[in-house]
């Protein structure tokens, strides 16, 4: 049995658009648990006119849940995120506590708009990191900008970026365009994390091994260790991840 980390999830109910209810909430965490994931970071949507709760509100629902968790028996720690959609404001937003790094650390999960050209993408990384954030580019084979290449991935990640793919993408969940681009940044060793993205237990649900098994058959055990455990490790203990 493996101890995978899951750094991308929208598990807290009725805070975005992930679980629904405590139910659902509670059937994801069996999901992951069978799928031997012990920690998670919980990454609700900060969005504009979307889904924004306040870092007191996440961190009150995570604390309630670790107890029910507990008191189940589950063998998982949850911790606190967001996945905060970038707008020019985002250092103002962090630095004003106004949304979550990653399990307090430096990082932070960043997603932009699917359609955004190449420049606001790359301006938005520039940012981050000027304000002395390491950015995490959530889902990263979604972006038009970087689905035709991967030389635009690359030089994010020459910038600072560092590069998260959906462990459905890479099976194919999403459609064969996306599953061809994750699979092409894995063999180009272009990626530090893959996560679930979970957003509810029937169609989008915390599912990775299936994942694990096809990296760890196709790369090796030592990429599944340093995807999976040891690059999410070094966020939770916020401490420099190599990125090249
Ligand atoms: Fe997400």
């Amino acid at each position: 049995m493996s101890s995978y980390i899951d750094i991308h999830s929208h598990i807290l109910p009725q805070i975005d658009d992930g679980a629904e209810n405590f139910e659902m909430c509670m059937k994801m965490l069996c999901i992951a648990h069978e799928n031997e994931i012990n920690k998670i970071i919980l990454t609700p949507h900060n969005k504009p006119t979307h889904h924004s709760a306040a870092p007191g509100r996440i961190m009150r629902q995570i604390d309630e849940l670790q107890e029910e968790i507990e008191k189940q028996g589950l063998a998982i720690t949850l911790y606190a995120g967001n996945e905060i959609y970038y707008r020019s404001d985002i250092l103002a937003l962090l630095d004003g506590k106004e949304a979550c790094t990653m399990a307090g650390s430096d990082y932070v999960l960043v997603e932009f708009n699917p359609m955004d050209d190449f420049s606001c993408i790359r301006k938005g990384i520039y940012q981050l990191l000027s304000g002395g954030y390491f950015p995490i580019l959530a889902h990263a084979e979604r972006y038009s900008a970087l689905y035709a290449s991967i030389d635009k991935v690359k030089e994010l990640i020459d910038l600072g970026a560092y590069i998260q793919v959906n462990a459905g993408s890479i099976m194919g969940q999403y459609g064969f365009g996306i599953k061809k681009c994750s699979r092409r940044l894995l063999k180009q060793e272009l990626v530090h994390f893959v996560a679930t993205d979970a957003h509810d237990d029937v169609s989008r649900t915390p599912c990775l091994l299936g994942c694990t098994k096809y990296i760890r058959k196709k790369f090796g055990d030592e990429w599944v260790e340093r995807i999976f455990v040891d690059n999410p490790s070094h966020i939770i203990a916020n401490e420099y991840i190599r990125r090249r």
